[in-house]
């Protein structure tokens, strides 16, 4: 079997840094290179090998790749929901430029696999919000959630037209205690946890029946590996998976974390952001993952919490 050497573009983020954890432990160590346009996440500080790489800078990528003897890559930097609407041109730019020129390093160099993330953001006011299927209505109405579906459209023109092998998911929010989110819709189920354990108290900036998809880190770390891993029939779908673990709302999540820590109180002041989760769906249809490479998830909101609140208080 080829030996694959991985290089993760974007690892500093809150998918990267477990990610590149998860892949050193399959792959070894050596065999997954980490890079950031940052300094490494005290996480994979002296912890393998580590390259200062702004995703945006293809000859420095591709010199990377080609002297690593890089055969996959993950490309895990964007800009976010939240933070793209602050300057779209430069989300657009950011998001497009960084994929479209690893597409073209990826037929160039013969990578045997990239793997690169789509969202829930893709689906937008139109979309049936209710367990929305994997082929549906899609009018995204961020850019972000317009690049990821653009993106994706790219990542299945070239399976189609070159062969290229691109994986790709459509995560829910996120959430993880080991490396923070930053810039999403979703971060309010994150900020929440550590507010509850620091302040006993939480203002939402979404309003209390907001209901998201969500999903605990452990969950989407292994379904990406485990999408990567999936032999080359199963990927009967170039667009990204949708992919399910749970919904909840702000006022859910709370009760929640009220049955660790009884005395936290939540308060709501929505902002810009909560017109986002507004367009987005509430719950996610997945069967197709489920059917096509046994996705499944373990996860559901209270034992996500008991796992939040447990790791989050060691580090106080
Ligand atoms: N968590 C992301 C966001 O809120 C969705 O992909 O932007």
């Amino acid at each position: 079997m080829k030996k694959e050497k991985i290089l993760i573009i974007g690892a500093g983020g809150q998918i990267g840094v477990e990610l590149a954890l998860a892949l050193r432990s399959v792959y070894g160590t050596d065999n997954v290179v980490a890079s950031d346009i940052k300094e490494a996440h005290p996480m994979l500080k002296d912890a393998g090998p580590y390259a200062i790489l702004n995703a945006m800078d293809a000859p420095a990528t591709l010199e990377l790749i080609r002297k690593e003897g890089i055969t996959q890559v993950y490309l895990l930097a964007a800009l976010l929901s939240a933070t793209g609407e602050k300057d779209p041109k430069r989300a657009w730019d950011i998001n497009m430029q960084s994929l479209l020129q690893l597409l073209d390093m990826g037929v160039q160099e013969k990578l045997s696999k990239i793997y690169w993330p789509s969202s829930i953001a893709v689906f937008g006011p139109t979309t049936p919000h209710h367990n929305t299927p994997q082929q549906t209505v899609i009018e995204p109405r961020t850019v972000y959630g317009i690049s990821k579906y653009a993106g994706e459209l790219w990542c299945q023109y070239y399976h189609q037209r070159w062969g290229l092998d691109v994986r790709s998911l459509r995560y829910p929010g996120l959430i993880s205690w080991k490396s923070a989110p930053g810039g999403g819709t979703t971060d309010y189920a994150v900020e929440i946890y550590h507010e509850a354990l620091k302040h006993k108290k939480y203002t939402s900036f979404l309003s209390e029946d907001s209901y998201l998809p969500m999903m605990y880190m452990d969950d989407a770390i292994r379904g990406t590996i485990e999408l990567m891993e999936a032999p080359i029939e199963q990927m009967k779908t170039r667009m990204a998976y949708n992919l399910s673990a749970m919904s909840f709302s702000p006022k859910e999540i709370a009760a929640a974390i009220q049955k660790h820590i009884p005395e936290f109180t939540i308060d709501y002041a929505p902002d810009f952001r909560q017109q986002i989760a507004d367009g987005w769906p509430k719950s996610i249809d997945d069967t197709t993952a489920r059917e096509h490479w046994n996705w499944k998830h373990e996860f559901d909101l209270e034992k996500m919490t008991a796992a939040m609140l447990e790791n989050l208080a060691k580090g106080l």
